[in-house]
């Protein structure tokens, strides 16, 4: 071990002495506790991140989908957010969502929805992610804001703002580039890709319109040739140069999952969680395939970082111990904000909804402690769960290559927990 670290060294400092890497500080003292294998993972041309772009659904969105639906969600209402932000938030949450913690782990502002009209500050990138968007165009029926259309838009905002910055005089430059990324933090953003499988298959298959094997033939290798061209796609023509990559969590685990099936009467295997273990199949067959395809791709993309974040993993050990992650083990399959049956979750009475009990209306309410539990309404994770995917993420925890960009990029990972929303986010404000 002590001869590997000698080498290490050396080949560090030859490294350096070459101009080849250009860490600077922050890897050399990350460096003493790190292993060898950083450097075979860690691309020459590496930087730590200067901004954050977000693709994905809703466990990504921080408020397109509302912004640009007004009105018109049971999601605008408490107890949504009432865990962390103590007001909606626009979030399909009881509080952060994983790129909230993202954004705070990197000390950058809040990251701002691409469709935000108000006031908006993309000068640390911008959010893509859409509640119910899919990975593929045809399964795209909730909304239309797939993946595909999510790239564009990213083009879209790198075009103007290198066009705004082409135009602005120089002097007034300051105020007419306010809230812009800087021309370089396009490639050298992190290129946050978090989708499920859920959008694009689950009502297909919970309702038994396409069978497993089926959905597994048909689908998956065109859902994961979808990630690999988006993510050609944004290396190409945005000058992307890292990703992170999440693969699906379990989607047979989610209460509205296991709540379709029960209420269609068919018998289903459970996995060792109680879970419907066919979504598992599904679920390693399409995590096996993005982790090869992930794999050819990387050669292909010179000076390219692709993390593959696997928290499907991350759940799966979150499951098999939860006391140790804080969470109890009867609530496991349970939904927070729900109202009543065996998973707590009816889909005509959603966390939020109003309904009428007693001649009084009132709206579907929050369990006590939402830290107890994984699910907050059945479909979307708590943010104590969401917490859990950040923390492993940036520690390189189940990443591949394991670069803990926590150490490397000298990361405050401090007020994930215990924290309000002021002392998080010293700055930021919240629109209704
Ligand atoms: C990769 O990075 C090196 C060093 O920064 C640079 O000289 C080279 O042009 C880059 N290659 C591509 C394809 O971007
Ligand atoms: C940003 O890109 C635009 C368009 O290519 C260019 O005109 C402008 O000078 C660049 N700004 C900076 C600060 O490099
Ligand atoms: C599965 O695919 C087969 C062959 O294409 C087709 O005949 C069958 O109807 C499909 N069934 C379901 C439930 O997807
Ligand atoms: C499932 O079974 C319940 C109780 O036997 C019945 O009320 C319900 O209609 C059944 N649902 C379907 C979709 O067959
Ligand atoms: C908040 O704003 C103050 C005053 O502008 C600034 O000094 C501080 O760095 C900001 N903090 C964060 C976390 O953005």
């Amino acid at each position: 071990m002590r001869s590997l670290q000698h080498l290490a060294i050396l080949l560090l400092q030859l490294f350096l002495l070459q101009g080849v890497v250009n860490f600077g500080p922050r890897l050399a003292a990350a460096y003493s506790g790190a292993s060898a294998t950083l450097f075979s993972v860690v691309p020459p041309g590496f930087v730590c991140p200067e901004g954050l772009f977000a693709f994905g659904g809703s466990v990504v969105d921080t408020g397109n989908s509302l912004t640009a639906m007004p009105f018109a969600s049971r999601v605008e209402n408490l107890p949504y957010g009432v865990n962390f932000f103590k007001r909606p938030a626009r979030r399909y949450s009881d509080g952060r969502v994983i790129v909230d913690y993202l954004a705070q782990a990197f000390k950058f502002p809040l990251l701002t929805p691409y469709l935000r009209s108000i006031d908006p500050d993309f000068s640390r990138g911008a959010n893509f992610g859409y509640a119910g968007a899919t990975i593929i165009r045809k399964t795209a029926t909730y909304t239309r804001f797939f993946f595909g259309v999510q790239q564009n838009q990213l083009l879209r905002l790198k075009q103007n703002s290198l066009q705004v910055r082409s135009q602005a005089p120089a002097l007034a430059g300051f105020t007419v580039t306010r809230g812009l990324p800087r021309n370089e933090t396009f490639s050298r953003g992190l290129y946050i890709i978090k989708f499920g499988l859920k959008n694009d298959l689950s009502e297909l298959v919970n309702s038994g319109a396409l069978s497993f094997e089926n959905a597994t033939r048909e689908y998956v290798p065109e859902i994961v040739s979808e990630i690999i061209s988006g993510i050609q796609n944004l290396y190409e023509n945005a000058g992307a140069r890292m990703f992170m990559v999440f693969n699906p969590t379990l989607v047979g685990c989610l209460p509205s999952t296991l709540t379709a099936f029960a209420q269609r009467n068919v018998s289903f295997a459970e996995d060792e969680f109680g879970c419907v273990a066919e979504w598992n199949d599904l679920q390693n067959a399409y995590n096996c395939q993005l982790d090869a395809a992930i794999k050819n791709l990387r050669p292909t993309l010179p000076n390219a970082t692709i993390f593959l974040a696997d928290s499907f993993s991350v759940q799966k050990k979150v499951f098999s111990n939860p006391e140790s992650f804080g969470f109890k083990k009867e609530f496991l399959l349970k939904t927070c904000c729900g109202y009543g049956g065996e998973y707590n979750y009816d889909e005509d009475r959603k966390c939020a909804d109003k309904y009428e009990e007693d001649g009084i209306t009132t709206r579907v309410g929050a369990c006590e402690s939402p830290n107890d539990y994984v699910s907050w309404d059945g479909i979307h994770d708590t943010e104590a769960l969401s917490r859990i995917y950040a923390q492993y993420a940036l520690t390189g925890k189940f990443l591949d290559p394991p670069v803990d960009l926590s150490t490397l990029c000298d990361l405050d990972l401090s007020k994930f927990s215990d924290s309000t929303f002021a002392e998080a986010y010293p700055n930021a404000t919240l629109l209704d």
